[in-house]
């Protein structure tokens, strides 16, 4: 695997582009999945400095969601399925870009600065095994970009061993 992540451009496409493949061959003849999520965590946020708070919510009991590998501040450890973004986005098995947290009903706000927020599911074989979920300290800090993008982690992060 690769000992650090770098990136050269400036737009979010440009380091999106850049984190791919730089993600692939950091989770490369590595089976452990606690281990490769925590470097997927630690890629993203570096990717991304707009975000305060990058990590997953492992589906563990039946529609239930629990804290996995993260980067930010300590979070809500248990959401169910229907509860919250992640929570809807899990039930739902589809991406959430939440403008403003405030406008969304039954936001779980684990850190009241957090404004913004975008949750994606991972699904393997049309099972909800996780969310990737990324918050931000601004407003309207995700949009249809960071939508395809962190898609196409999720699609990554599916091949891994769940
Ligand atoms: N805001 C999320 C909860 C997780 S924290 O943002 C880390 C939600 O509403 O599901």
């Amino acid at each position: 695997m690769a000992d650090s992540v770098t990136f050269a451009g400036t737009s979010k496409r440009e380091r999106y582009a850049e984190l791919l493949p730089q993600l692939a061959s950091l989770v490369d003849g590595e089976s452990d999945l606690v281990a490769n999520l925590a470097n997927i965590t630690a890629a993203l946020r570096a990717c991304l400095p707009i975000a305060s708070w990058v990590g997953f919510y492992v589906t563990r009991a039946p529609n239930e969601l629990v804290l996995g590998p993260f980067q930010g501040n300590v979070a809500c450890v248990r959401i169910a399925f229907g509860r919250g973004v992640c929570g809807t986005a899990a039930a739902e098995r589809r991406t959430i870009v939440v403008e403003d947290v405030d406008a969304f009903p039954g936001h779980i706000a684990c850190d009241a600065g957090s404004k913004s927020e975008i949750v994606v599911p991972i699904m393997t074989g049309g099972r909800c095994v996780a969310v990737l979920d990324v918050d931000s300290y601004e407003l309207a800090a995700f949009d249809a970009v960071d939508a395809e993008w962190l898609g196409k982690v999720a699609e990554l992060a599916a091949t891994l061993r769940w």
